[in-house]
């Protein structure tokens, strides 16, 4: 037992290092992949796929053992409610448990377990809370699957409507809408959440995915805010012919247009600074095949920048710089995803501040360079995050990892700021 005190109340919870830890250690079993050493397993565990609802199905058994209740809304976000003393709005954390195809251990499930860990160390020490506590299991944060990510906090707080993605598609062919009606088929909660519904506040806990508490020597990172992201989806059409027989010149080779587009965004988005960030994460060619020029290549786009100026005037340049470099093919600029930076509401950053420093544990005060549920769901009520260490900054990685210490400490914050915004009596 790893018994942090939570002392902005004055009330200590129990955070179980052992459980929080040994919790990671079941959910990482649906979907591992092999990493870089036998105890450093990653994951793979796509949004709908049958390892989430598995993972789905887990939480709710957890959460039915201790009595909580549990709700779905249309679009699957999950809801663990730990009832309060009152029948006020409840006040709620999480993250999603989704990963990347060569994801780790942490990213998403440790918001929803450190939360869970929370309930559960409140219950074993006997405390009430005012306000109802829930821990909310946000769906395709990631968008690895299903482009964009973080489509059910997004729908959840009103940003885009459920109907804009029904008819989106993974690689295979299969709809969003398909795979939905598949998941809330298989989790034995009811569907009665409405989209919406007020929280009194939200805290949510990730790692930080970046190298910065390490290199501080600091175990948490009081998060004051997301930068902005412009995701895009790309295609580029030409022609197919004979690899061996069509002149180059008379050519209409989609990936060679392609090629040279992607040379002119790389000129574009060239920062000295090294403050924006530009990826390009999938890239498809057809029909690929050696001996055929390519007819259609069709690649993502992920942009981020804290400033807003900055990231709107490069998303605005990225569809004639494209297509100013595609030659004798075609482009379409589809944009999949558009946020600008945001803040976390200041009296939840100051609440996070104040916890940790009572825990006694350094800490940064840092924006996320990664995005968020907590992002969206702070258009609903005040919102703020909990960050803590891993290892090299290390994610989307199987080798992601985070000490267990690190886990323990980063849920006692959360409990300390949670108690704090629901109440003790
Ligand atoms: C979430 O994983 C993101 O892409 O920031
Ligand atoms: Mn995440
Ligand atoms: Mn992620």
């Amino acid at each position: 037992m790893f018994d942090l005190a939570a002392g902005a109340q004055g009330v200590k919870v129990p955070i179980d290092q052992d459980r929080l830890w040994q919790r990671h250690a079941e959910m990482a079993a649906f979907g591992q992949i092999p990493g870089p050493r036998a105890d450093r397993s990653g994951v793979n565990r796509p949004c709908f796929s049958a390892d989430d609802i598995a993972a789905r199905q887990l939480l709710i058994t957890w959460a039915r053992a201790r009595g909580y209740s549990v709700h779905q809304d249309p679009i699957a976000n999950l809801f663990i409610r730990r009832a309060g003393t009152t029948d006020g709005a409840p006040v709620a954390t999480g993250s999603h448990m989704d990963t990347q195809p060569r994801g780790g251990r942490f990213d998403g499930i440790y918001g929803v377990l450190a939360g869970f860990e929370v309930l559960e160390a409140l219950d074993d020490a006997g405390i009430a809370t005012t306000h109802p506590l829930e821990v909310v299991a946000w769906t395709n944060e990631e968008g690895g699957r299903f482009a964009p990510g973080t489509m059910g906090s997004m729908v959840y707080a009103g940003a885009a409507k459920i109907e804009q993605f029904l008819d989106t598609t993974d690689i295979a062919g299969t709809r969003f809408a398909d795979a939905l009606a598949a998941t809330l088929a298989a989790t034995p909660a009811p569907v009665d959440r409405r989209f919406g519904d007020a929280f009194a506040g939200y805290i949510e806990a990730h790692i930080e995915q970046g190298p910065r508490l390490e290199h501080a020597g600091a175990r948490i990172g009081v998060v004051t805010g997301i930068q902005g992201m412009a995701w895009f989806e790309v295609t580029i059409r030409g022609e197919t012919a004979h690899a061996g027989t069509c002149p180059v010149g008379q050519r209409r080779d989609a990936l060679r247009a392609a090629h040279a587009a992607i040379s002119s965004l790389y000129q574009l988005t060239a920062d000295p600074d090294d403050t924006l960030r530009f990826t390009i994460g999938r890239f498809v060619v057809d029909p690929g095949s050696p001996n055929t020029v390519p007819n259609l290549v069709r690649f993502s786009i992920d942009m981020r920048h804290p400033d807003p100026d900055t990231l709107a005037r490069l998303a605005d340049a990225i569809p004639s710089t494209i297509a100013g470099a595609v030659g004798p093919c075609t482009a379409e600029v589809r944009t999949t995803n558009r946020k600008a930076p945001m803040r976390f509401d200041p009296a939840v950053i100051d609440r996070v501040e104040a916890a940790t420093k009572v825990l006694g544990l350094p800490y940064l005060v840092m924006p996320s360079g990664a995005g968020h549920d907590a992002g969206y769901v702070a258009d609903l009520c005040p919102t703020g995050m909990v960050f803590i260490p891993c290892e090299a900054g290390v994610s989307h990685n199987e080798a992601e990892f985070a000490r267990p210490e690190d886990l323990a400490a980063g849920a006692a914050v959360l409990a300390s700021s949670l108690l704090g915004m629901a109440g003790t009596r």
